[in-house]
């Protein structure tokens, strides 16, 4: 796979990922706005990789700065990557990471040499841990994964997602190396096709038979018995395992259970956001609408036809099966085996 995000000489360079499946390009930020703008346009995007680049974007925020000006500048960076994009928690729990070393570093009275090499290590952990728990996500969540199953997956939770092989995709990678993986549906996950673009472009690349479908054939392969299981990631787990992922999840999750198709949500617990009681209190992205007025390039409706574009949806925990995270398989009811890991995360313990 080729590098998706790297600090290269004081600047951050991205897989640009709206290039894809057709042309691959990358993108140089030099500046904290190219780093901004990337993220708003998804040419960067999934939870996890949408916090390490706003990790790294605080780095850049301060790398040219003069001594007296750093504090200064790491506001405004801090400021206007927190405005990118409001859903997935993955973002603002790095950037809030990032802050309280820089506070601590400040208050220490670091010079400024200290102050870069110590926030640009702080970006590169978070990007490593990821790498690290992707490999663990999918080792707990291949354990679920039944001999010759077929999955569906909704969106795009892979190594261009993460920092790492990926979340749902990642377990989908590894249950494959065990030969427990028949073959993936992928929903194309209109209207920005992260599935059909990016889903489908990794699993090609690692020769995972896979069958690209519209997002509204799901209910019919599960009706036809043609669905064993079905794995997604997440941008925000509530307390109460209520999380957000991308708009059409939701549905995805009402078919599985109407089926009786088991549904596992894959996740890093830089994903909870255990200040949120409920699903309710997730702000949802609301994007363009011309993202779907058009495919791709093409308008395929009246110019000013009204249109409703949330980015996510949210799903109830009521209706999923497990979550699978770095420290193990939660299961129902969320509430208690949620606040159990975390409370475990204090002793060390895994679930
Ligand atoms: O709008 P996107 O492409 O950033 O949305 C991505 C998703 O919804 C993913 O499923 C989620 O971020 C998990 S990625 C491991």
């Amino acid at each position: 796979m080729q590098k998706i995000i790297a600090w290269q000489k004081g600047t951050i360079i991205l897989l640009d990922q709206r290039e894809l499946p057709l042309r691959t390009e990358y993108l140089v930020c030099k500046k904290v706005e190219d780093l901004a703008a990337a993220i708003e346009r998804l040419a960067v995007r999934g939870a996890p990789l949408i916090g390490i680049a706003g990790a790294y974007g605080l780095v850049l925020g301060i790398w040219r700065s003069e001594a007296k000006n750093i504090p200064g500048d790491f506001r405004k960076s801090y400021l206007r990557i927190k405005r990118t994009r409001p859903t997935a928690v993955n973002l603002f729990w790095a950037l809030d990471r990032m802050e309280r070393l820089f506070n601590f570093l400040i208050a220490a009275g670091s010079s400024a040499a200290a102050i870069r090499g110590k926030m640009l290590q702080a970006a590169l952990d978070i990007h490593h841990d990821d790498a690290a728990t992707c490999g663990l996500i999918g080792r707990y969540g291949a354990g679920l994964i039944k001999k010759n199953s077929t999955i569906i997956t909704h969106c795009n939770t892979g190594a261009l997602a993460t920092g790492g092989i990926g979340t749902a995709l990642g377990v989908i990678a590894t249950a494959h190396r065990a030969g427990k993986v028949r073959s993936v549906y992928v929903d194309e996950t209109r209207p920005l096709l992260q599935g059909a673009r990016l889903t489908a472009w990794e699993l090609t690349r690692q020769k995972i038979p896979a069958t690209l479908i519209c997002d509204n054939m799901a209910a019919s392969l599960m009706a036809a018995g043609k669905v064993d299981c079905a794995i997604v990631g997440a941008d925000r787990i509530c307390a109460n395992g209520d999380f957000a992922n991308k708009i059409g999840t939701y549905s995805l999750a009402v078919n599985a259970r109407h089926h009786g198709v088991p549904f596992y949500v894959a996740a890093p617990l830089s994903t909870f956001d255990r200040s949120l009681k409920d699903g309710s209190l997730i702000p949802i992205e609301q994007r363009s609408p011309d993202e779907v007025r058009r495919f791709g390039s093409c308008r395929t409706s009246p110019e000013k036809a009204a249109v409703y574009n949330p980015s996510f949806d949210v799903t109830p925990g009521r209706l999923v099966t497990a979550m699978i995270t770095e420290k193990g398989v939660i299961r129902r009811p969320f509430a208690g085996s949620i606040k159990t890991v975390f409370d475990r995360l204090q002793t060390g313990e895994n679930c």
